[in-house]
């Protein structure tokens, strides 16, 4: 009896051995790919086979922002940068993170001159004021606006030395790894949009090429993301529209982004994994949530301000989208978006003050029909997924409609929206696109998130699609 036992499991073992053997033949990672009679290369395999996800703690609750205090506590914080903007200042979010700070003893400095969408100038007046204040740690209060300005500042501040430029993606800066330890920064947003509080970006325009580009590694991240809705209940009617974009199109492109089996190479490092590493199972299930809550709170949210319930699916919707970007990824919108934003000539919105700007979520929706009618034929099922996410009856429809379907589905939100009717009302024409076209070229890690490859032509007829949208 025990011998038979023992057959049993030895011949299990083998069994196990063996299958173990078959896998580590086949498995294409570094850490198995030269065992045995197998032949591998010792190069690096030319697409990953592998992702990893990384984000903020996440804190979420109606109120939760009168733990600040005691989160800076547990920190052994003893002087504090609090950021935020001139506007934000006088109102609700700020006031009670004050207020937190003050019950818990912590002393503060305040720095309110964040610039609403950040240039390399207004980052560098943040880095000049963090420099003078010896601090321990940082709070943002705000949006992607000033989440992003304090995630710079914190960096420049822990390496004095660094030329400004150093840190900036490549090509139009250095693209410097982070080696330098940061202060801890917590996050509190106020819009329901970036994700900014989940993610290592840090996003400006750099004014001397017209177009946006950021900063992007993992060690800018906050370390503690607060998400508390009663703050955007002071959230006015286009803030909270634009945003809603903003989160809308995160979905969609971290949905339809290159898979990240698709994207190489594999890194000779797993700290070298990119940032953006492309669609990944994970990602998808944030996307998806994301999509499903546009569809029942988008208009709710924008259209009645005390919605709740409304108001905090789409701040938590946020960051969920912010998670997905922060490791999956966005691509053609965004790319794009980063020199419509950058050359604005006249165009000032509704509930943004009086500087003339684009706003970030207006900036990547424009494109987002024209974008998606071209990356559907990639794979077309998730683009058919994606529409019947947001409300398309998409039953009997053939994958041959997919870009069609998912272009009209979003200019169904567009009308509901009163989304402006594409480049053509945001001050542009025909002749701008070849410098559109320029300042998107350098936005590398963005266009290559895109699941198909595209040529400058390509670009040129998103962007001419996108002049009138209707
Ligand atoms: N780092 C990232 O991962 C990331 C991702 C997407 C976008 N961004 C960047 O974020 C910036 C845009 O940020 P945003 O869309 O959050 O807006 P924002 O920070 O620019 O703020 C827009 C306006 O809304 C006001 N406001 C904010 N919260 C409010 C509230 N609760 N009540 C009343 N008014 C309020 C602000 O004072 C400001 O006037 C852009 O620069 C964009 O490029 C960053
Ligand atoms: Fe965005």
């Amino acid at each position: 009896m025990i011998l038979k036992k023992f057959s049993i499991m030895a011949s299990r073992k083998r069994v196990f051995d063996l299958l173990r053997t078959i896998n580590v033949a086949t498995c294409q990672c570094p850490a198995h790919a030269h065992r045995g009679k197998i032949q591998v290369s010792n190069s690096t395999p030319l697409k990953d086979y592998a992702f990893e996800i990384k984000c903020s703690t996440v804190r979420y609750g109606l109120g939760v922002t009168r733990e600040v205090g005691l989160d800076l506590v547990n920190l052994g914080a003893k002087n504090v940068c609090v950021m935020t903007d001139s506007n934000l200042v006088s109102l609700s979010p700020v006031k009670t993170v004050l207020d937190s700070l003050i019950k818990n003893g912590i002393n503060y400095k305040i720095y309110d001159k964040v610039r609403v969408e950040p240039t390399d100038s207004s980052f560098k007046d943040a880095v000049k004021f963090a420099k003078k204040g010896n601090f321990d740690s940082f709070v943002a209060v705000g949006g992607g606006s000033v989440m992003d300005t304090c995630k710079a500042a914190n960096l420049y501040y822990c390496d004095p030395e660094a030329d400004f430029l150093d840190y900036v993606n490549a090509p139009v800066g250095k693209g410097k790894q982070v080696t330098v330890q940061l202060k801890p920064m917590i996050a509190i947003p106020t819009t329901s949009g970036t994700g900014s509080e989940t993610t290592g970006a840090s996003i400006f325009d750099l004014e001397e090429i017209h177009a946006k580009t950021g900063i992007s590694h993992a060690a800018l991240r906050p370390i503690l993301a607060i998400i508390d809705p009663l703050h955007t209940l002071s959230l006015p009617e286009k803030v909270s529209n634009y945003s809603g974009w903003d989160i809308f199109c995160h979905a969609l492109e971290s949905f339809t982004a290159i898979p990240y089996t698709e994207r190489g190479p594999a890194p000779a490092n797993p700290a070298l994994r990119p940032t953006y590493q492309g669609s990944n199972p994970i990602s998808d299930v944030w996307a998806r949530f994301c999509l499903q809550s546009l569809q029942k709170y988008f208009a709710r949210a924008v259209y009645k301000p005390d919605d709740i319930e409304a108001r905090s699916t789409m701040h938590l919707a946020a960051t969920m989208a912010g998670v997905g970007i922060g490791n999956a990824g966005v691509h053609l919108c965004h790319g794009l978006a980063y020199p419509i934003a950058g050359n604005v000539k006249t165009f000032v919105p509704q509930d943004y003050g009086s500087d003339p700007i684009i706003p970030h979520g207006l900036s990547v929706a424009v494109t987002a029909p024209a974008v998606f009618r071209f990356t559907a034929p990639s794979d077309p099922g998730k683009h058919l997924e994606a529409a019947s996410l947001l409300g398309a009856d998409v039953t009997g429809k053939k994958q041959a409609d997919a870009g069609k379907i998912l272009s009209d589905t979003i200019l169904k939100y567009m009308d509901v929206m009163k989304t402006e009717n594409g480049l053509s009302a945001l001050g542009y024409s025909s002749d701008d696109i070849p410098a559109l076209v320029k300042g998107a070229l350098p936005q590398q890690r963005l266009l290559q998130i895109s699941p198909l490859p595209q040529s400058e032509e390509d670009l040129s007829k998103i962007l001419e699609e996108s002049i009138k949208i209707f």
